[in-house]
């Protein structure tokens, strides 16, 4: 069910297939301090297999109706990955995770993915409430789901794992009426 999502012209979202391990890694590898910071799978991320396990993980959420985990695609290259943790058909509910690689920062890229990805959520997967969730120190996660229209509902305290210590997270959600008046 996953499709090609054309956020710009030369860039891209779709489905990660396994020959995208290499590169992906590559962008990892090249990233991996900055990704760090905020994100908790760098330590467990020693090779290309270990992406390309990340990716089954992705084909398999697909095939039980649970989500895909896409890649950012920049004039034929991958520069970074957005997905959906889990889809709940019964709750009409997702979460959406991402992330970029830094040379490619602060150009909008990823909130025009974002933009992009929610939208297919909605319309696509027939969701009613797509949720971001970003540590509490992490502005620039946060200014994506602001600039998006996203509401901030809560914090969650002591939440967050981040490599030993328990950080708070906010919770940013959107509602699917509340996604088409923002489009009208
Ligand atoms: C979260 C992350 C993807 C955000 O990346 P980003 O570069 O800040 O976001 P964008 O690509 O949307 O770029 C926004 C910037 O481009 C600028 N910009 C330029 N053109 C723009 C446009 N057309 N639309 C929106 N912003 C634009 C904005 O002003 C903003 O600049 P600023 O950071 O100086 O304020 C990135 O920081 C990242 O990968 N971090 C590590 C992993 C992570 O934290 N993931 C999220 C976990 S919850």
């Amino acid at each position: 069910m996953p499709i090609t999502l054309h956020v710009r012209p030369g860039l891209l979202v779709r489905p990660l297939t396994a020959a995208d391990a290499g590169p992906l890694y590559e962008v990892v590898e090249a990233n991996r301090a900055y990704l760090r910071q905020w994100l908790t799978w760098l330590d467990d991320t020693h090779g290309p297999d270990d992406v390309r396990n990340f990716i089954e993980h992705g084909t398999s959420q697909w095939s039980r109706d649970d989500g895909y985990q896409g890649g950012i695609i920049l004039d034929g290259t991958p520069v970074g990955t957005i997905g959906m943790h889990y889809v709940n058909r019964r709750n009409r509910s997702t979460e959406v995770g991402y992330w970029l690689a830094e040379t490619h920062g602060r150009q909008g890229i990823m909130t025009d993915v974002a933009r992009v990805f929610v939208d297919d959520a909605f319309q696509r997967w027939d969701l009613n409430r797509v949720e971001i969730r970003t540590a509490a120190g992490n502005l620039r996660s946060q200014a994506v789901a602001l600039r998006l229209g996203f509401k901030l509902e809560g914090v969650l305290r002591e939440i967050f794992n981040h490599y030993g210590t328990l950080l708070d997270m906010h919770v940013y959600g959107m509602l699917r009426r509340e996604w088409d008046a923002l489009k009208l």
